[in-house]
């Protein structure tokens, strides 16, 4: 066991977090330099205080699959973190392990990868029906509103049973749950109260109308079998709607630029779509998903991680896209490299809560690489990367508008 003052010396002074205001494809460099000198290291996070940040692979990997370091324990307290509202209890990600274990189970088997795998050909459709749109429309298009936003709200809403129309109550708490700064805790609240009412009024109407979705196999589960409470089955369909498409979106549009943004990248797709896959992940490997980390873990005992010791009580949080470029793991980890032999990323985390949308978010990404290239060869930008807008003040990284041509 490493003795704590060892590591307070090396750790060296608290760092104000996050480091930069980058919100567009830029890491800071503090993450290189920490992998190299301070790989757990003292931070002060936006809210609550000081915390542990990780930033090489090894470390996060290892971190997150530790059941000591837990998201429950944070839930519902005022931890160090990220964002002003910390996460909660009613949330996959906060529950009980326990409740976390049954409640996977129950939603899981529709995101196998057999299950994706089936409704590909469904994805596929939808896809090409947005690049119809755009194209009949004519260029220049935003292909963030046009379908990197698009395409992962269509494809959840109708896993789940959710009209599209009704998109814009889930796309307000949504904003409101990713902010970092944008909104203040209570507009946060009163977003989450709205959205719940939502929910509770359309879980209602299903009950009465049952469908073949997503949500009516999960009303029948609480209903006949019992197995999940109601407050449960609301948590688990408002968190699939948005982690399922907020993500994906800024993923999508992420990927097409740095494709774009150097053209002999998308060419190489356009001539080789067999590459897809690969640059799916490779993708996935260097765009960021959040703009600073994620959410918060609470040592419920002792943990050693990377020499250091962390104390039962404290906030440990982690960075995917520093332990995503380290140089131990990944030759020339920050160029983009297409055909990248192993890519161990950890984009969709590790351990108990890796994320259950991965098939469904790689379907997505590849049916829409597909559709771009095989459908517009001579895709590109329509304004110059270093002009465009990101969002600021939230929590994951996106742009607000990606003006291509054709
Ligand atoms: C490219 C798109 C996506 C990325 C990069 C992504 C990333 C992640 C990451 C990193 C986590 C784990 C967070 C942590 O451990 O701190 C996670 C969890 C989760 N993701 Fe995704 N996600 C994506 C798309 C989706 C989609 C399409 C869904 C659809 C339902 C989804 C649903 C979830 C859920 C429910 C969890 C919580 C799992 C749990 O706590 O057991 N995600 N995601």
């Amino acid at each position: 066991m490493t003795c704590p003052h060892a590591a307070a010396a090396a750790v060296g002074t608290v760092r104000a977090y996050p480091f930069g205001d980058h919100v567009d494809l830029r890491l800071d460099p503090d993450y290189a330099e920490l992998r190299a000198t301070s790989p757990v290291a003292r931070v002060r996070m936006p809210y609550g205080g000081d915390a542990w940040l990780l930033t090489r692979h090894a470390d996060v990997k290892k971190a997150s699959a530790d059941p000591r370091l837990s998201m429950h324990a944070a839930a519902d307290h005022d931890v160090p973190r990220a964002a002003p509202r910390a996460l909660d209890s009613v949330g996959l990600m906060g529950m009980p392990p326990e409740s976390h274990a049954r409640l996977r189970r129950l939603v899981s088997r529709a995101f196998t990868a057999r299950r994706v795998a089936a409704l590909r050909p469904r994805i596929t459709e939808i896809t090409h029906d947005l690049v119809d749109a755009m194209v009949a429309d004519g260029g220049p298009a935003d292909l963030v509103s046009r379908l990197a936003l698009p395409l992962p709200t269509a494809v959840i809403c109708e896993m789940l049973g959710i009209p599209r129309t009704d998109q814009h109550v889930f796309r307000a708490f949504t904003e409101a749950l990713m902010s970092a700064s944008r909104f203040t805790e209570e507009q946060v609240a009163q977003a989450a109260e709205e959205y719940a009412d939502y929910l509770r009024g359309y879980v209602a109407q299903r009950r009465a109308h049952p469908e073949d979705d997503l949500i009516s196999a999960l009303i029948e589960a609480r209903d006949e079998g019992g197995r999940l409470s109601e407050d449960e089955l609301l948590m688990l369909t408002g968190g699939m709607l948005v982690g399922g498409h907020e993500t994906t979106a800024n993923q999508l549009a992420g990927q097409a630029l740095v494709l774009l943004d150097d053209r002999a990248r998308y060419e190489r797709l356009v001539a080789d779509p067999g590459l897809i896959p690969a640059t799916v992940e490779e993708l996935l490997r260097y765009v960021p998903l959040w703009a600073s980390v994620g959410p918060s873990r609470v040592a419920t005992e002792d943990v050693e991680i990377g020499g250091v010791t962390i104390r039962a009580g404290e906030a440990v949080v982690y960075s995917l896209a520093s332990a995503n470029r380290d140089e131990t793991v990944f030759d020339a980890p920050d160029d983009v490299v297409l055909d990248r032999a192993a890519n161990p990323h950890i984009a969709f985390g590790q351990g108990p809560h890796f994320c259950l949308g991965a098939p469904l978010a790689r379907a997505e990404l590849q049916c829409a690489l597909e559709a771009l290239t095989g459908r517009l060869p001579g895709l590109r930008l329509a304004r110059p990367a270093a002009e465009l807008d990101w969002h600021r003040g939230m929590l994951v990284r996106g742009l607000v508008e990606l003006p291509v041509t054709w």
